[in-house]
């Protein structure tokens, strides 16, 4: 089969962990003879500093054309006082938006040769295997009204968050599916004591509820999720949420697996023509400008990201699992990047990726 695919490598560490990750996308190709047609675009800090924009046409255009993208990191440190609109950000959420990636998924599971790794207490960390379901396209990171008017004590910022009806049964449907999949438990997170999205998304979540009555379905309030993660994450499987609650919580998940480097995630729009699922692929980490260009950045979030791509773009199990394995293979034998603490000298970048290929 060939895989058309678009890389966007981003900022800081994301060049580095996309090269490991094409590595061992390159390996799988070879072992289970599928052709790869790789193209490279612009995104975030890197497209600004070339083009004067963070999502230029061009990238638009490559990734309309592939078949899935997959996407390192964007942020740069100089942009930080920038406004929302001229930030590396806004590249990625208009990638997000153009291809209509509604459905990020963010699987969080704890290796057992990882369970040291978190600074929570293991009998509370092992066994913990959850998906994180956020939606990604809608809420406050696009509602309007927004911005900044006025000056002095009048200064004001709006944002708004606003969902649709459809927008929350397309991404509920998405999230009981899976729980059908898996252990049959949909957890969906609100804030429906205080707002009124929260509401719409409660009401539309039990109506499509009706459509799977072998998934248990609760409601868990957005403050006390957060406190449940870490308290006890085993009772969760599938965590149903909105787009802002979900990139919190997605980052207090990462403790769970020991460190954020660890978090691939998967974000599908509709089916294409063609049939198939359009794909952004990429690692839950940020640009972690600190650690740049050091080769000492985890690439497993971004090789699990890989996986993920394999299996839900390119319908290849076989080849996915092949990485999954390889994943856990390199994990057992302790040669790891330092955010996962290992006991011996810390692997590079560069050596994690060339053990999962070899593993391959
Ligand atoms: C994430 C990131 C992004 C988000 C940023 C980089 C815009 O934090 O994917 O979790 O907030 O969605
Ligand atoms: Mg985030």
């Amino acid at each position: 089969m060939q895989l058309n695919l678009l890389v966007l490598p981003g900022d800081g560490i994301g060049a580095e962990v996309t090269r490991e990750a094409v590595r061992v996308l390159e390996r799988v190709a070879q072992r289970f003879s599928h052709t790869l047609k790789l193209s490279e675009g612009l995104l975030g800090g890197v497209a600004i500093h070339k083009t004067g924009n963070p999502f230029p046409d061009e990238t638009a255009r490559l990734a309309d054309a592939a078949d899935a993208t997959l996407m390192g990191a964007v942020g740069l440190p100089e942009f930080d006082n920038a406004p929302p609109s001229e930030r590396p950000e806004r590249g990625l959420l208009g990638l997000r938006k153009v291809l209509g990636v509604y459905a990020n998924l963010r699987p969080v599971r704890t290796h057992k040769a990882l369970i040291d790794s978190s600074p929570l207490k293991n009998h509370l960390v092992e066994g913990t295997d959850m998906i994180i379901v956020r939606e990604l396209t809608g809420g406050i990171y696009y509602g309007t009204p927004r911005g900044v008017s006025g000056s002095g004590d009048g200064e004001r910022a709006v944002n708004t968050m606003t969902y649709t009806r459809a927008e929350i049964a397309r991404i509920a449907r998405m999230a009981f599916h899976l729980a059908r999949q898996r252990r049959k438990k949909l957890a969906s997170v609100d804030k429906s004591n205080v707002l009124e999205c929260s509401q719409l998304w409660r009401k539309v979540v039990v109506e499509v509820a009706s459509e799977f009555p072998d998934v248990a379905l609760e409601h868990v309030l957005v403050d006390n999720c957060a406190m449940q993660l870490v308290l006890n994450p085993k009772r969760f499987d599938v965590v149903l949420t909105e787009n802002m609650f979900g990139d919190i919580l997605s980052d207090e998940g990462a403790v769970l697996a020991g460190s954020i480097g660890m978090l691939p995630s998967a974000s599908i729009g509709d089916k294409k023509p063609s049939g198939a699922w359009v794909g952004l692929y990429e690692p839950v980490h940020g640009s972690a400008p600190d650690i740049a260009g050091q080769n000492k950045a985890n690439p497993l979030g971004a090789i699990g990201s890989v996986a993920a791509m394999l299996e839900y773009s390119f319908g290849l199990a076989r080849e996915a699992a092949a990485v999954h394995s390889a994943v856990e293979e390199v994990l057992n034998s302790g040669r790891v990047t330092a955010d996962l603490k290992p006991a011996g000298a810390p692997a590079t970048t560069g050596q994690v990726g060339q053990a999962v290929c070899a593993a391959i």
